[in-house]
């Protein structure tokens, strides 16, 4: 009997001290989380520009890098372009980390060859002048741009080659956007199954553990109120959203949307919501979780600040970088002890296992983000998605229309009337209008959005007593 048919024989053992009967671990979901070459989620993501490192890392020196389990270096030449290698020089191995950057590439130091950003060998400077060794091969190179800090590479077929996403949020003019990472050791999946699973918000971030003991973590108190939560999937599966809506003080209603755009991009609203003010608010960070292997990967992110997503005092654009956000509990940089007080994301999603194991788990109604994120991401490796206008896992398809927001309304609950219920209503119908709006530009859908959450928030205060 393997070790899986062996735990799925005794799961549903239901007697007190159950530890020996639930001693074996079974085997982690290698379809969605196995992203090496040759792998079906690794070649999945292949096909889409992926965040490598920080632009401010490539300085005079190669950076060593490992990305889907493949060991890279990346560099900047003396041109100021940035090249994505093999780490492995094409001779005998030797790691380009240990290079020379030149004007035109990398120049190995064991044997001086120098090779060029898209991998040609330019130079063999031990061979004879006549050889034609370095004509007859091409190291292995990605090809690669920047933006905002964040240097991108595309891993996959040649001719496969994707446009970068279409991101609407940077058209708005006095935005400023920095780019930050962060390691985790742990498989990149769980980082992508947190942030559909809003609900942790409530006890991991609110105050919905105060009564457990040491339970005296940073709060934030908007989030600690339990919201109606729905899920969504958006652009035939390519993307999903959340929605919770909250009643808020004060007659307010707090909708709130974040997005994930398959395979690893996540967009939210802003980062520290008052929903005291009313108004929407777009998005104030962009993230990918891009694999460094099975069991470690980074969050490569920009965090955008503009006075639509960021009030004064509420985001510190100065501590943005490397291995550096501005909001809690997102590193495993804090002693242990605190961590243990006060865990942050990164503390509960580490600690899932190095590759979390799906068959251990049991899922409940408010699990329906990360069943969701699962599904849709199993159906686009196995190309059973359809193509999409706007989000797409298809070559060629990859941009997307950006749907997070926070948006805050004051109408007040009526007595007699299931609130629950009400801001059920009101959190679909804010979300239809995000979806369904689509000017060309950010600017002209923006005001297309405001008038028409507006003639939608009359309409609810003029609804008719039940
Ligand atoms: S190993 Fe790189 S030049 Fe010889
Ligand atoms: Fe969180």
């Amino acid at each position: 009997m393997s070790a899986q048919q062996q735990y799925l024989h005794v799961s549903s053992i239901t007697s007190p001290y159950g530890g020996y009967s639930q001693r074996v671990v079974p085997p982690e979901d290698a379809e969605l989380t196995h992203t090496g070459p040759g792998t079906p989620c690794g070649e999945f993501m292949r096909k889409y520009w992926l965040p490598v490192c920080l632009s401010d890392e490539l300085a005079d020196l190669p950076k060593a890098i490992r990305i889907l389990g493949e060991d890279l270096v990346a560099f900047r030449d003396g041109n100021g372009d940035v090249g994505v290698l093999h780490k492995h020089c094409s001779h005998r191995g030797t790691s380009l980390e240990y290079g020379i950057v030149t004007d035109r590439g990398v120049r190995c130091c064991y044997h001086g060859w120098l090779i060029h950003r898209d991998g040609t060998i330019l130079e063999t400077p031990g061979e004879p002048p006549d050889s034609r060794l370095k004509d007859s091969f091409v190291h292995g190179a990605y090809p690669t741009f920047e933006r905002h800090g964040l240097v991108f590479a595309y891993m996959g077929p040649p001719d496969e080659i994707p446009p970068f996403p279409i991101d609407e949020q940077y058209q708005t003019p006095e935005t400023v956007t920095k780019a930050y990472d962060i390691w985790h050791p742990c498989n990149w999946l769980q980082i992508q199954d947190n942030i559909m699973d809003h609900l942790h918000g409530v006890f991991l971030h609110g105050s919905g553990l105060k009564t457990v003991p040491n339970s005296d973590a940073e709060e934030d108190p908007t989030f600690s109120i339990l919201p109606v939560l729905e899920h969504f999937e958006v652009d035939e599966g390519h993307g999903m959203i959340y929605v919770a809506t909250r009643r808020m003080p004060d007659d307010m209603i707090w909708v709130r949307c974040a997005q994930a755009v398959l395979p690893t991009v996540f967009q939210a609203g802003v980062l520290f919501e008052g929903a005291d003010q009313e108004g929407i608010r777009r998005v104030g960070s962009t993230r990918w979780v891009v694999p460094i292997d099975d069991d470690s990967c980074m969050i490569f992110g920009w965090r955008h600040y503009n006075d639509a997503v960021d009030r004064e005092g509420e985001g510190n654009p100065e501590v943005i970088g490397k291995e550096s956000v501005d909001f809690y509990g997102q590193t495993g940089g804090r002693p242990y002890e605190q961590r243990q007080r006060h865990p942050g994301d990164w503390d509960a999603i580490v600690s899932q296992r190095p590759i979390a194991v799906h068959a251990l788990e049991h899922l409940g109604t408010t699990d329906q983000g990360v069943t969701m994120l699962r599904r849709t991401l199993r159906q686009a490796i196995r190309h059973e998605l359809k193509p999409s206008e706007n989000g797409s896992s298809e070559p060629g398809g990859h941009k997307h229309r950006v749907y997070a927001h926070d948006t805050v309304l004051k109408i007040p609950a009526r007595d007699g009337e299931d609130d629950q219920e009400f801001l059920r209503s009101v959190g679909r119908r804010v979300t239809e209008i995000i979806v369904d709006t689509k000017a060309e530009t950010v600017l002209d859908r923006m005001d297309e959005i405001e008038a028409r959450l507006a003639q939608m928030k009359s309409e609810f205060l003029e609804r008719p007593t039940t």
